[in-house]
């Protein structure tokens, strides 16, 4: 991949230091270090492969070299750590609209975190943060997007729910392209976020959901709930309504949609 390309094309401030890596552990990890040490907001962590990607709910993320796009931002948001979904749901509609720009394919997001094209996952965010004592210090949005990687590559349980763009357009794509696309919408949505744009975010993210109004199922640890998907709350809770008429919010868990 291309860094020069990328630097290019970038237009705000997400993205304009790219430390760049052959191999790492997990962006993640790194991007966290480097923020220890002060990293400023808006630095960005990008490996073209990852020998532990890390997905959410302690999984593993497969991060083959020459195919994906795995990167982190760091950021440091004058948030609640209890709004720190907000940069999920953030990072999810940056990546959706960038997504179908370049693609044409219609990305939609799956609650939490997942981007999908058609019922299948093109790709995933994992944000970690450090807080102290009751503040956000440095939150870490990792993002990973299935770009060119052969679907055969794919374990037998994972080619029947993730997909790539190239597996649903049949063409390669730059991931250059598209790595300072994501950036530069993430970064217009982070602005409009810090820019008390908090409901424009949350109507923009229910307009490109999948999610609402269908009946899904949320596991959480050993707990499972069924119900409809109502809406979002403004913490990014999602808002379930229970079989007993009663509402539920959750706000991490593992959705699979049911109807
Ligand atoms: C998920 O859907 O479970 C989240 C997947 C997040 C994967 C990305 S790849 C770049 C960054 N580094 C990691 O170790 N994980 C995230």
């Amino acid at each position: 991949m291309e860094i020069e390309h990328i630097k290019e094309k970038i237009k705000g401030d997400l993205g304009r230091e790219i430390f760049f890596y052959k191999t790492v552990g997990s962006t993640n990890v790194i991007a966290a270090e480097l923020a220890e040490k002060g990293a400023a907001e808006g630095v960005v962590v990008l490996a073209d492969s990852q020998e532990k990607g890390k997905g959410r709910l302690g999984r593993f993320w497969i991060s083959p070299p020459g195919v994906n796009i795995y990167m982190s931002i760091i950021t440091r948001p004058a948030i609640d750590p209890e709004d720190a979904t907000l940069l999920t749901v953030m990072t999810a509609v940056g990546c959706t609209i960038a997504l179908r720009r370049v693609t044409s394919l219609n990305v939609t997001i799956k609650w939490p975190n997942d981007l999908m094209v058609s019922d299948k996952k093109i790709g995933g965010i994992l944000t970690e943060m450090k807080t102290y004592p009751a503040k956000i210090i440095f939150a870490i949005v990792g993002i990973g997007i299935n770009v060119n990687i052969d679907i055969d590559v794919f374990p037998d349980d994972v080619r029947k729910t993730a997909t790539s763009i190239k597996n649903e357009t049949g063409i390669l794509s730059s991931r250059a392209e598209i790595t300072a696309e994501i950036l530069n919408e993430i970064d217009r949505w982070y602005r409009i976020l810090k820019g008390m744009g908090k409901k424009i975010l949350l109507t923009e993210w229910q307009r490109l959901t999948s999610t609402l109004g269908r009946e899904v199922k949320v596991t959480i640890g050993k707990e499972t709930f069924i119900g409809l998907a109502e809406s979002l709350d403004d913490k990014g809770r999602l808002i379930l309504r229970l079989p007993s008429g009663e509402l539920k919010r959750v706000s991490t868990g593992d959705l699979t949609i049911l109807r």
